[in-house]
């Protein structure tokens, strides 16, 4: 359920949504504690994982998730659908029933005929530690991989490899943020995994420093998985 009481929200598992009024999201949406959502937010997504946050006006479709430590800026647009292009006429009214049911007019187009405009898309699927600068747009199907950055303005088209730098229109590799054997590791490594207390007070800017770490951890200890709670957000205003 949509926690009608957000301070408990707050309180309870430090997760952040605006007023109802003001967020609309899907109904199973669920976010895991300390995860924060701005205001004048469509949020279509199942998931969000802690340490994430969404700003202001941020209008995300058709996605599976939105990863740990991701930073979303303002005015985003993510999963944009298509309209058939080949057919007589891009508009809804050709193939999606529903949204325009209601009609005499309507009901009898549709009473001869069951049209259905079913676009094979994979679902926007976002990372661990992705960061999207603001107004970017990242259109329907794309994969952002981890550690990934999508400059302010870009226009995603096609999939973003880990830990690679895109911008422009459309988007294009601008640079990596590490080299490939530190991009191997990170990946390996799935740092975001990891209990933040059992990292906390390191020198997070030495990431060779900090992934010989995780390994200490891992190989020291069994229990280093973190395992936050997860909160249904979702019942109202999807
Ligand atoms: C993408 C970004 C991180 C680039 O960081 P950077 O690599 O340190 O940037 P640099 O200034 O060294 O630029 C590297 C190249 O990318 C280009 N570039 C930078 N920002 C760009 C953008 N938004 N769109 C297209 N190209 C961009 C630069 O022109 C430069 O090109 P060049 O090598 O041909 O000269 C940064 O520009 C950005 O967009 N940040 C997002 C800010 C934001 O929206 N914050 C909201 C709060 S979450």
């Amino acid at each position: 359920m949509y926690a009608p009481d957000r301070s408990h929200l707050k309180r309870q598992f430090n997760i952040v949504v605006p007023s109802e009024r003001d967020v609309s999201f899907r109904r199973d949406a669920s976010m895991e504690e300390h995860s924060l959502i701005s205001g004048g937010c469509i949020i279509m997504t199942r998931q969000i994982g802690s340490f994430s946050y969404i700003g202001r006006k941020c209008e995300v479709y058709s996605t599976h998730s939105i990863g740990r430590y991701c930073s979303l800026g303002q005015e985003i647009l993510i999963g944009l659908g298509p309209h058939p292009t080949d057919w007589l006429s891009t508009s809804t009214f050709f193939y999606r029933k529903n949204m325009w049911a209601g009609s005499p007019l309507v009901d009898e187009f549709y009473a001869s005929q069951e049209v259905d405009f079913q676009a094979i898309q994979r679902p926007v699927i976002i990372g661990n530690d992705v960061w999207i600068g603001s107004r970017a747009v990242v259109m329907a199907g794309v994969h952002i991989g981890h550690g990934a950055v999508v400059a302010s303005g870009a226009i995603v088209t096609k999939d973003v490899e880990p830990y690679s730098i895109v911008g422009g229109v459309p988007a294009k590799p601008l640079r990596k943020r590490f080299d490939d054997a530190t991009v191997e590791r990170l990946l390996a490594s799935e740092w975001w995994r990891v209990r933040p207390d059992l990292i906390k007070g390191l020198d997070y800017s030495d990431v060779s420093a900090m992934l010989d770490r995780i390994d200490d951890i891992k190989a020291s200890s069994d229990d280093w998985e973190y395992r936050p709670r997860t909160v249904t957000v979702g019942a109202v205003g999807a």
